[in-house]
């Protein structure tokens, strides 16, 4: 039994991986295209690991992805491959289109002519299962109950849109083909290997290094806030019991404003790591918002815990304390990243 990842040298990927393989011993392929936002150092942990195969390579690769499919015969695809910054779609989507959308296209076309393949069981048994993002609901009002997945989609960036649009494919290759598919839409991650372009890392390396905090527009925009390992046990339950064709909602209950999230980091490093110049509040600043700003986001959780039983482990208060040590405990994995130098990881460690 073997499981292929997409994106797994990513912020959730590289969490996924690292988790998966702490709770069991099934072997993981993971193709991921090094784009800015792969980190081979994430999982330098598995170095000679044996139950992790990583594969430059990228999703829209047809005959890459076809042969890995030959020859790992995997059980199940998870796939985590994206553009996912939204400020970065605003000044390109181009790369948007291409990744997650025609990316996705071809890697449901490779596991398609793989699954048909299959029989019995291999065949039933077979999951692509397709990570994406509450983003493709649009924005909600400040009375709005939280987003369910009967929720029409309203994408508004071009980030949410290419999300959105695979989703539909994913629907589609269920509906037309059988294809068993699952898909989850998950609200905003944070936690360790986030890469600080993100608000939360970004608020955290710019107040160590006394740079300004850049809160966009009011700072009165809703996000509902999870740690990143658990959307992966989330994931990992949905892939374990989710019904083929089904959609669940993954969130934590945790609505907060970005003002107060800023605020919140910046106590906690007062507290974990005080500057000697005074609180690191005085950094904030408001700076112009981001075009077509979705002013709220909220998931309603409760298909997913009534159907499979999951809920988070984490509150935010012991996420968030645990993001801020775990900066402050890797700062050569931060100065990697900023300086660009992670890129060299590869060579570095492989040769
Ligand atoms: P990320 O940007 O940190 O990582 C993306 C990974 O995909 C990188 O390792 C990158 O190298 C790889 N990649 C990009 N293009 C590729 C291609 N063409 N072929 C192969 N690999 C490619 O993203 P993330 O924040 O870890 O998000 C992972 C997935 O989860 C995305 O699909 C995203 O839409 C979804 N998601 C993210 C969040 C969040 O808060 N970060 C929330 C919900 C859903
Ligand atoms: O909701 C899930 C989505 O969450 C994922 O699908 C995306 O991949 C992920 O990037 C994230 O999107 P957001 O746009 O919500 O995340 P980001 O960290 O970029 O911004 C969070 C909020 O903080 C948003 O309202 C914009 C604001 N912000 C962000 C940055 C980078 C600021 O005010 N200042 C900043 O410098």
């Amino acid at each position: 039994m073997t499981i292929l990842v997409t994106g797994g040298a990513g912020f959730i990927g590289s969490n996924f991986v690292l988790d998966w393989l702490r709770q069991c011993d099934e072997p993981v392929i993971n193709l991921d295209a090094l784009t800015y936002a792969g980190n081979l150092e994430n999982l330098a942990s598995l170095q000679g690991d044996a139950r992790h195969v990583f594969v430059k390579g990228d999703i829209g690769d047809r005959a890459l992805v076809d042969s890995l499919l030959a020859q790992h015969r995997p059980r199940a695809l998870v796939h985590f491959a994206a553009e996912s910054h939204v400020d970065r779609s605003i000044h390109g989507p181009g790369a948007f289109m291409k990744t997650n959308v025609e990316g996705t296209f071809t890697l449901l076309e490779a596991a398609r002519a793989y699954w048909s393949t299959l029989e019995g069981d291999a065949k039933a048994g077979f999951r692509f299962h397709h990570v994406s993002t509450d983003e493709v609901y649009g924005s909600l009002k400040p009375t709005d109950p939280p987003f369910a997945e009967t929720n029409a989609y309203e994408p508004n960036s071009p980030y949410s849109a290419s999300k959105a649009a695979s989703d539909h494919l994913v629907r589609a290759w269920h509906h037309t083909y059988g294809l068993p598919v699952v898909t989850t839409n998950c609200s905003n991650n944070y936690g360790p290997y986030h890469f600080p372009e993100k608000l939360i890392p970004l608020m955290i390396v710019n107040a160590l290094a006394g740079k300004p905090l850049p809160v966009y527009g009011d700072g009165q925009q809703i996000r509902d806030w999870l740690y990143v390992t658990d959307h992966c046990s989330g994931i990992r339950a949905v892939l374990a019991g989710g019904t083929p064709g089904e959609t669940y909602n993954i969130g934590g209950w945790n609505e907060k404003a970005n003002i107060d999230i800023v605020k919140t980091v910046c106590a906690l490093l007062d507290e974990l790591k005080p500057s000697a110049e005074g609180p690191y509040a005085r950094l904030i600043t408001y700076v112009k918002d981001r075009p077509g700003h979705d002013r709220r986001y909220a998931i309603d959780a409760r298909k997913i815990e009534r159907e499979l039983g999951w809920r988070p482990a984490e509150t935010f208060e012991t996420g968030i304390r645990k993001t801020v040590q775990w900066y402050l405990d890797h700062p050569d994995w931060v100065a990697r990243v900023q300086s660009g130098a992670y890129r060299d990881w590869l060579d570095k460690q492989y040769g």
